[in-house]
């Protein structure tokens, strides 16, 4: 059955794995037989009324938030603002005169997003809980509901969630874009982007020997590492950054790569290991600079880096893909490198200490 580990080890490696298929099933539960994007319509009416959308959710699930932010302004035009729900459920945002809520959350259960929601709902505000559990509360209490359809998710660390989030996200962004007669929207083959993913996941999961031997080369004898990136690879190094340090204890961040020379540049020692993602053709060659600038000062740079910005000597080449899809496919090696971390340093890679797979308190 979907929640047994089979022959794998640990399930985190076990659902970095299934995220192809999370992807296929995405695309077969989204898409008509007419390769129409399909979402249920009173979503699409009410969310086109808004002015802008704030999307709230906690950990991984904010992370993807980030991704979703930038698909959404893109494709729908819409203003969209991204936070954390432990911050907003005492300091209630400024409301614009439409708002939309979105909670993303894996469980559906998060307390923190829960007393988000509880407001919105007092304050009469439509909302849309996109999560992996039906049924759950946050799916319940909100007006709408859109599920993951990514199968149970057993590790503490979340993986096949956040690509189900993003994916789920872009379908949101493409229904309510063709909606609003956006062109970017009506242009975008999202049916295809999301089999470019599924096929790069693939590729990416099928040599995930490499990104082993990157993780005992650079990353299990350091205390500390570092993510940079840009635009969506920033979201990304977030995600890399919780990733790993969640499940090996090596304390990582994630900087946006430019902050770097604004302080963080402080912290890079010989051999600190710096894993630099390379998607976003706006800040490719300026994101090569800063990664000049930490080479300089000895660091280990592992690079990541999309086909079409790749460089002789880069470490990890992503298949090309939709930048706004990228995050679907620069996710997979952090995901890799943060699992073989944590199994080469013989933790417990599925229950890291301290961490619950789902916080019902504040
Ligand atoms: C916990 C988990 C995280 C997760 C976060 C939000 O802290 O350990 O992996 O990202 O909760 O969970 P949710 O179910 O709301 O996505």
């Amino acid at each position: 059955n979907a929640a047994s580990k089979g022959t794998y080890e640990f399930y985190m490696l076990k659902e970095i794995d299934e995220q192809p298929s999370v992807m296929r099933k995405i695309s077969q539960t989204y898409f008509d037989e007419n390769d129409d994007v399909k979402v249920d319509p009173k979503i699409i009416d009410s969310i086109s009324k808004a002015d802008r959308i704030y999307i709230y959710a906690a950990g991984t699930s904010y992370h993807a938030g980030l991704v979703g932010k930038t698909m959404l302004e893109h494709y729908t035009g819409i203003p969209t603002e991204v936070g954390l729900a432990s911050e907003a459920g005492y300091h209630f945002p400024m409301m614009s005169k439409n708002p939309f809520f979105i909670f993303l959350t894996q469980s559906g259960e998060t307390a923190d997003s829960r007393v988000v929601l509880k407001e919105v709902n007092k304050r009469n505000i439509p909302s849309l809980t996109i999560t992996n559990v039906e049924g759950s509360t946050l799916s319940r209490e909100a007006d709408y509901t859109m599920l993951l359809e990514a199968g149970p998710e057993i590790a503490v660390a979340s993986t096949k969630a956040y690509t189900a989030q993003i994916a789920v996200q872009a379908v949101l962004a493409k229904a309510l874009g063709e909606a609003l007669n956006k062109a970017e929207a009506k242009d975008w083959n999202l049916k295809h982007d999301l089999a470019i993913a599924a096929e790069g996941m693939q590729q990416l999961v099928d040599s995930k020997e490499s990104l082993k031997e990157i993780a005992d080369k650079y990353l299990i004898k350091s205390r500390n590492a570092f993510y940079i990136g840009r635009g969506i690879d920033y979201a990304v190094a977030l995600e890399g950054a919780l990733k790993l340090k969640e499940v090996s204890y090596i304390q990582t961040e994630g900087f946006a790569a430019a902050e770097l020379k604004h302080g963080t540049i402080s912290l890079i020692e010989k051999d600190t290991p710096v894993i630099a993602l390379i998607n976003d053709p706006a800040t490719a060659d300026l994101t090569r600079g800063n990664i000049q600038e930490v080479v300089s000062r000895g660091a280990n740079v592992v690079t990541i880096a999309g086909k079409d910005f790749a460089r002789e000597g880069d470490n990890v080449v992503l298949p090309t893909i939709n930048y706004y899809m990228s995050a679907l496919l620069t996710v997979v090696p952090a995901q890799l490198l943060a699992y073989y971390a944590s199994k080469d340093k013989g933790l417990d890679v599925d229950k890291p200490r301290n961490l619950a797979k789902s916080v019902t308190v504040e």
